[in-house]
Formats: C-alpha cells, sequence, structure tokens
C-alpha cells in the first residue's frame, strides 16, 4: 500500500492510514471518531462539506455523494418532517418537523455496500478489514447527516477475515458515547449491524442489496423509484460504497479543503485503485485521485511483468472500454476517463502485456457476467451467454463464419436492455475488445481446421 505523495511532512492523514482492524481504542488514539464530534456539532454542515469536498460514489459511477445524501435528507423520517430541504435533516430532534412528530414516516436506513464482487476490485475487503472504523465512522455520519436510525453495514459473506473484523468492530461500538449522542441527534435509537449479503455479485446492485437487506433474493429492479426515494421497507435508503463511506469521513476529519488538495487537477481526493495483472507489484495503492496510468503501472506497480511490452488495461473492473498504450498519460479520475470514452468504475486497473490474449480474458469476463446474470431479463440471460459460447469457440479455435458478425451484434442489441448494468458491462468491454483488437479475433478464427 503506497499513500499520496506530497510534498509536507504534515500532510494529512489519508482514508488508510490508520489500520489498527477492529481496535476501536487504538483507532480513537490515532485520531478515529474526530468526523463524527464535528458532525454532531453541526450536522446541516456534513452534506455542504462533502459538495465542498468534491466528493463522489467510489463503487463505481461517481455520482456526486453530497447530492445523494441530501436526496435521503429531505424525504420525511420519524421526527424529520417533509420540507426538511437538503443538509437541513439531522439536529431535527423528536417532533420538530411541521406538525410531524415521531413515527409519522418510515425509518430511513443506510447500507455500507461492501458486497465487492467485481473481478479485479479488492479495495473494500481491505478497508473492511484493515480500518473498520473509518468505514463505520463514514456510515455512522451518514445516518447523522441523513436522518436515519437503521445502519446496515452490508458485507459479503465469502469475504470472512471482513465479516469477523467488522462484527468485532460494531461490537466494539457498543454503548459508546458517540453512539449515544448520535441517537439524541437523530432522534431515535441508531442501530449498526453487520448484514451477511448473499455471496452473489448480483448482490451489490444497489436495488439488490436493498433487497438482500430486506431477506430476499438479490434481484435488481427497475430505477425509478431510486433507493433515495424507496428502499428498505419503502423506507428513503442511502446506498453507499464502503470506500466512499470511509473517504466522507475523512472529509470531515480533515475539512474539504484540505481533501480536495489531496486529489491531482480539479479531481480531488484519494482513490484506492487496485492494480493487477501483469505488473511486478500488483496490490492496492491509495494514490491521489488523477495519477496518470503510466505512474500507477510503472512507478506504483514497478512496471510490466518480465519487461513485456504494455498492451491494454481492463478497466472498471472488467466492464468498461478498454485504455490501451495511446492512453498511458490518462489521468485516472472520473472524468478524465469518461472524456477518453472509458469509465473508473471502482478503480480496478487489470494490466496485460504483450502475450497474454486480449480474447482469452474477454472470453473470461464475458462468461464471469454470464454466469452471474439473476435470470430476470431475457436479453441479460441469453444474450451474454450467446456472446459468451462465441468468445469461447473462438478462443478455442473452433470459431465459425459469421461469428464476428453476431458478437458485432450483441454489442449494439444488449446494452440498455436489462434492469441493471450488468448486460452493458459485458457488451461494452466485448465491443471495445473487438475494436482495439481485431487482429487477436483474426488470428484466432484463423486458427480453425
Ligand atoms: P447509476 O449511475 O445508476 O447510479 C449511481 C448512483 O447514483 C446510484 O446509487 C443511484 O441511485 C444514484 N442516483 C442516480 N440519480 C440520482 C438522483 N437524481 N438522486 C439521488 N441519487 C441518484 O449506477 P449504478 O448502476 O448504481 O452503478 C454502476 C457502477 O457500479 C458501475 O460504474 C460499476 O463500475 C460499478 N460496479 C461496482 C461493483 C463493485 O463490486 N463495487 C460491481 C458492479 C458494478
Amino acid at each position: 500500500m503506497s499513500g499520496p505523495q506530497t510534498p509536507s511532512q504534515t500532510r494529512p492523514l489519508t482514508c488508510t492510514e490508520v489500520q489498527v482492524g477492529a481496535d476501536l481504542a487504538a483507532w480513537m488514539a490515532a485520531g478515529g471518531g474526530a468526523a463524527l464530534r464535528r458532525g454532531l456539532q453541526d450536522p446541516a454542515a456534513i452534506i455542504p462539506a462533502l459538495e465542498a469536498a468534491g466528493l463522489r460514489g467510489l463503487g463505481g459511477a461517481g455520482f456526486p455523494t453530497h447530492r445523494k445524501w441530501a436526496a435521503v435528507a429531505a424525504q420525511p423520517g420519524p421526527g424529520n418532517g417533509p420540507g426538511n430541504g437538503p443538509g437541513n435533516g439531522p439536529g431535527n430532534g423528536p417532533g420538530n418537523g411541521p406538525g410531524n412528530g415521531p413515527g409519522d414516516s418510515p425509518e430511513k436506513w443506510v447500507i455500507c455496500n461492501g458486497n465487492e464482487d467485481e473481478p479485479g476490485t479488492f479495495k473494500d475487503r481491505f478497508l473492511l478489514t484493515r480500518t473498520p472504523h473509518q468505514v463505520i465512522e463514514g456510515a455512522l455520519l451518514a445516518a447523522l447527516a441523513v436522518g436515519a436510525a437503521q445502519v446496515a453495514l452490508y458485507v459479503n459473506p465469502r469475504e470472512t477475515a471482513a465479516v469477523a473484523v467488522m462484527r468485532a468492530a460494531v461490537q466494539a461500538w457498543d454503548g459508546h458515547a458517540l453512539l449515544r449522542q448520535l441517537s439524541d441527534a437523530i432522534g431515535a435509537p441508531l442501530r449498526l449491524a453487520v448484514r451477511e449479503g448473499s455471496g452473489l455479485y448480483i448482490g451489490g446492485e444497489e436495488t439488490a442489496a436493498v433487497a438482500s437487506v430486506m431477506g430476499g433474493f438479490p434481484f435488481p429492479s427497475l430505477k425509478p423509484p431510486l433507493p433515495v426515494e424507496q428502499g428498505v421497507d419503502g423506507a428513503p435508503t442511502l446506498v453507499n460504497n464502503v470506500e466512499t463511506l470511509a473517504q466522507a469521513g475523512l472529509v470531515l476529519r480533515i475539512g474539504a479543503a484540505a481533501y480536495r488538495a489531496l486529489g491531482r487537477g480539479d479531481a480531488p481526493g484519494t482513490k484506492l485503485y487496485s492494480l493487477s495483472g501483469d505488473v511486478l507489484r500488483p496490490g492496492l495503492h491509495e494514490l491521489p485521485m488523477g495519477v496518470t496510468l503510466r505512474e500507477l503501472v510503472f512507478e506504483h506497480g514497478g512496471g510490466m511483468l518480465a519487461g513485456r511490452p504494455f498492451k491494454a488495461v481492463f478497466t472498471g473492473g472488467p466492464s468498461n472500454t478498454l485504455l490501451t498504450a495511446a492512453d498511458l498519460d490518462v489521468r485516472l479520475d472520473f472524468d478524465s476517463l469518461r472524456e477518453r470514452g472509458s469509465r473508473l468504475g471502482t478503480g480496478a486497473m487489470i494490466v496485460v502485456g504483450e502475450g497474454t490474449s486480449i480474447l482469452r480474458k474477454t472470453a473470461e469476463y464475458v462468461a464471469f457476467f454470464a454466469a452471474n446474470s439473476c435470470g430476470q431479463c431475457p436479453s441479460c440471460k441469453i444474450g451474454t451467454h450467446q456472446a459468451s459460447r462465441i468468445l469461447a469457440r473462438i478462443e478455442a479455435g473452433t470459431g465459425r463464419a459469421g461469428d464476428l458478425e453476431a458478437l458485432d451484434h450483441l454489442t449494439q442489441l444488449l446494452p440498455g436492455s436489462g434492469r441493471c448494468g450488468l448486460v452493458d458491462g459485458a457488451a461494452t468491454v466485448l465491443a471495445s475488445s473487438l475494436r482495439s483488437f481485431p487482429e487477436e479475433y483474426a488470428r484466432a478464427l484463423a486458427r480453425r481446421a
């Protein structure tokens, strides 16, 4: 793990700096809890601070965090009458909304989404096991800012270490004075609990996470309504990724300006980049948001494995447009990658060197999406499997005439046809691979008997 490089010796903390596991006293001794204390002093200032910091959703979509929090804060909840605009939700004690006492509206929820299962992404499990209180503090701040009394720490059950550490971490908060103050500010007893998900990839999609927290199968549902309008038990629900919440705590702890200054150019803060593939030093790197791909691969990643030339990067996880050698100087932040026609996604960067087949990796990822389709939407269920079968036979050297045309057809037919983004991701990576590396497909097809 390498930290952001700033010239000052008194550089502010980053969100992975204090790694003490479930030990709450050690985390507090290292400055933990300061964000929550600050939030409790002036709850209405929390959302404006996130806006000033420019924090965006780090689960992949990059949606402005303050807008999501403001949307939930603006919804009525127990003791929080309608018309409490953005940033005005918390601190309204019971019965403080116009004509609206406790119990008038459903209890709002915060879901900390730790389902993380995207190929090549391994940042959330790191935060959950190494610095769980940083994540919990962010979730508690969110509860305070939006006026939610229910906080679900939604963890992938296959990450057994993360589940165990989070359970111990939650227990450590039991009876803590800060939790009592928080409950007083919200106007209802705060309930903080670890909720194990289904272990299914699709369970990370936000509406699926809501369904899972309600005890159902994690089927994604059509949006709208967004979870901020109708989530758990129909109540306004804030679903944020683990890293987003960890960073929210950092914003409140060090201040919006200091947070912004951690990033490069217009990109604020830091980002956890999951680096894997054909590099010498794969691993998790917390770096300024907006480092270049070249810096990530050749400085922090130690360069290419066995000195092989750089070929491409699957970004995202592998559900976006590939970056190639022409993109080495692109900044790895939401806007720069979007301008480049790709996406930052979760910050996973799967590096491919010459000698590694893009076709094989594409076949692998499309097969992953096919296997993880929930099966609700026919185009996703059938289309991803169809693409996967064709890719597998081309890769095996048994491709048929018309296979490329069929793949191309699927890349045009599938996007936008599902109720969640799974089918879009499969189609995007396939289209990008066909476009950028046609010679690999042509070679494999030429091999057929
Ligand atoms: P999205 O673009 O539909 O939504 C992003 C977020 O903004 C959602 O929480 C949505 O509810 C919220 N939002 C949108 N409009 C809003 C409004 N007007 N007011 C308040 N909130 C609003 O994206 P989605 O489908 O939630 O996520 C896609 C991303 O997830 C992809 O970029 C992908 O990289 C990532 N992903 C991450 C995985 C992981 O393991 N971390 C797995 C699979 C995908």
